[in-house]
């Protein structure tokens, strides 16, 4: 009997529109830090978080990656072996939820993962604190029906601000992720 746990490298990109709180999203989970101030991520940058899940350790690359046309500078390479793709988008700006189908089907364009019906995605519905959620323009209803549409998609609503359910959806990206492996 082995006592040695298995170690494992997960590879995970987030994706969604400029502003919609990606960065802020990982800097909570990782960091625990919030800043207000907008600064635009260019390119792509990754950090790592181990989490234990039962008796595994799990590594999760997460890597952030730029809203703005303009930053955006990634190669088919990047995408390629991702284990989980997490889409973000905020449920107070309408646009960010309509292009949710473009950044999935960019994704799977780019990854090209063996099996795209089954991918490992999750979708955060970011920003839900502002206002106390008086602004919002998306539904959960609406969200989650998304989800269902694109095959049964995890759902969580969040706040990076408020590190509102940030630990819970990222468990469940490593989880999801791990399906994969
Ligand atoms: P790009 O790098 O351009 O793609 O944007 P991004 O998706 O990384 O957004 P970012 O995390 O930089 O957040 C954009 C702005 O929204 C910043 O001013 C954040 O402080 C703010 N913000 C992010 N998440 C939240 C949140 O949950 N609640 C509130 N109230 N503001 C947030
Ligand atoms: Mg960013």
């Amino acid at each position: 009997m082995s006592l040695v746990r298995r170690r494992t490298l997960l590879k995970v990109i987030v994706l969604g529109d400029s502003g919609v709180g990606k960065t802020s999203l990982m800097n909570q989970y990782v960091h625990k830090k919030f800043s207000q101030q907008y600064k635009a991520t260019i390119g792509a940058d990754f950090v790592t978080k181990e989490v234990q899940i039962d008796d595994r350790i799990i590594t999760l690359q997460i890597w952030d990656t730029a809203g703005q046309e303009r930053f955006q500078s990634l190669g088919v390479a990047f995408y390629r072996g991702a284990d989980c793709c997490v889409l973000v988008y905020d449920v107070n700006v309408l646009k960010s939820y309509d292009t949710l189908d473009n950044w999935r089907e960019e994704f799977l364009k780019q990854a090209s993962p063996s099996d795209p019906k089954t991918f490992p995605f999750v979708l955060l519905g970011n920003k839900v604190d502002i206002d106390g959620g008086n602004s919002r323009v998306v539904s959960e209803k609406k969200a989650k029906e998304w989800c269902l549409a694109k095959g049964n998609i995890p759902y969580f609503e969040t706040s990076a601000k408020e590190d509102f359910n940030v630990d819970a959806a990222f468990l469940c990206v490593a989880k999801t992720a791990l399906t994969n492996e």
